[in-house]
């Protein structure tokens, strides 16, 4: 049985992990952290508490799980790292460097650390589908479209997928013209490598999406588009159950569900 800690518990993704640690027979909740619906029962023996640090201590969470927002997970994970406490984190905002920070914290603590953007199974597919296709093409561009109560533009999928994408081109975007935007922004935002090019990434953001993807790829006379729609949260639950039960049997750092599957 894996002891299991919720931090965002009260949240859209933090409540769905409640009912997985509740409802998963391999899976036992031991405490719910959030700084909303504090004292909220959420099975037997576990209310809402506020206090992180005490609530690790006093539970003894084999792994944690947090799902809350991108001011606050950076610290968050150096707590877990400082206690013991592996961790899977679904919260997206972190930088690159502190990624490689976390990395290196990771290591040398010997605390496993799962940082996955997205843990849709379709989602994944969809990275390593325009991972592969920037072996052909050299020009593309990606356009996310979340729910408009999402904190962080552009998403951590789209970031994470312009990574994986230049992983298999380093000359992006070659080709185009001199641009002027008379209306700034009309571009979307440049990912960019050293030496590797440009990715321009566009944010939606409305009610109605939940999180949906599309990587668009043009070269002379044909464009190729891979997308990939998320209709509720449910569908992100069975990659954290296998992020879970993987970060309980190893301690390792990785970014990304892909290096998992
Ligand atoms: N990796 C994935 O597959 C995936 C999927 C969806 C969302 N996300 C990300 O997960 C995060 C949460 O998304 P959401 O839609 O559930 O948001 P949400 O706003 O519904 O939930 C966040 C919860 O975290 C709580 N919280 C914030 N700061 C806290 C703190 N310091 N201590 C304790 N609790 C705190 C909030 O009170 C809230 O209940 C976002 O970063 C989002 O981008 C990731």
């Amino acid at each position: 049985m894996i002891k299991i800690g919720v931090v965002g518990a009260n949240g859209k993704m933090g409540s769905q992990v409640v009912n997985l640690a509740i409802n998963n027979k391999d899976f036992e909740l031991v405490c719910a952290i959030d700084k909303f619906g504090v004292g909220k029962q959420l099975c037997e023996n576990v209310v809402v508490q506020d206090d992180l640090e005490k609530a690790l201590k006093d539970n003894k969470a084999d792994v944690v799980v947090d799902f809350t927002q991108p001011s606050v997970i950076f610290e968050n994970i150096k707590t877990y790292i400082k206690l013991g406490v592996k961790s899977v984190i679904g919260t997206t905002g972190l930088t690159n460097s502190q990624i490689e920070e976390i990395e290196k914290m990771s290591k040398s603590s010997n605390v496993g650390v799962i940082i996955a953007p997205n843990f849709s199974i379709g989602a994944i597919l969809m990275m390593k589908f325009a991972s592969e296709a920037s072996k052909y093409f050299s020009n593309a561009e990606i356009i996310e479209y979340h729910h408009n109560q999402k904190k962080d533009a552009p998403s951590g999928t789209s970031i994470k997928t312009a990574q994986l994408m230049m992983k298999n081109n380093d000359n992006f975007k070659l080709g185009n013209c001199a641009e002027t935007e008379t209306i700034k922004g009309a571009r979307g935002g440049e990912y960019e490598e050293d030496g590797k090019g440009k990715i321009q990434i566009h944010a939606l953001r409305m009610p109605g999406f939940v999180a949906s993807q599309e990587v668009v790829f043009g070269s002379d006379g044909q464009i190729l588009k891979i997308h990939h729609d998320t209709f509720n949260r449910e569908c992100y639950m069975s990659g954290v159950e296998l992020a879970v039960k993987h970060i309980f049997e190893n301690n390792q750092f990785i970014y990304g569900l892909e290096n998992i599957l």
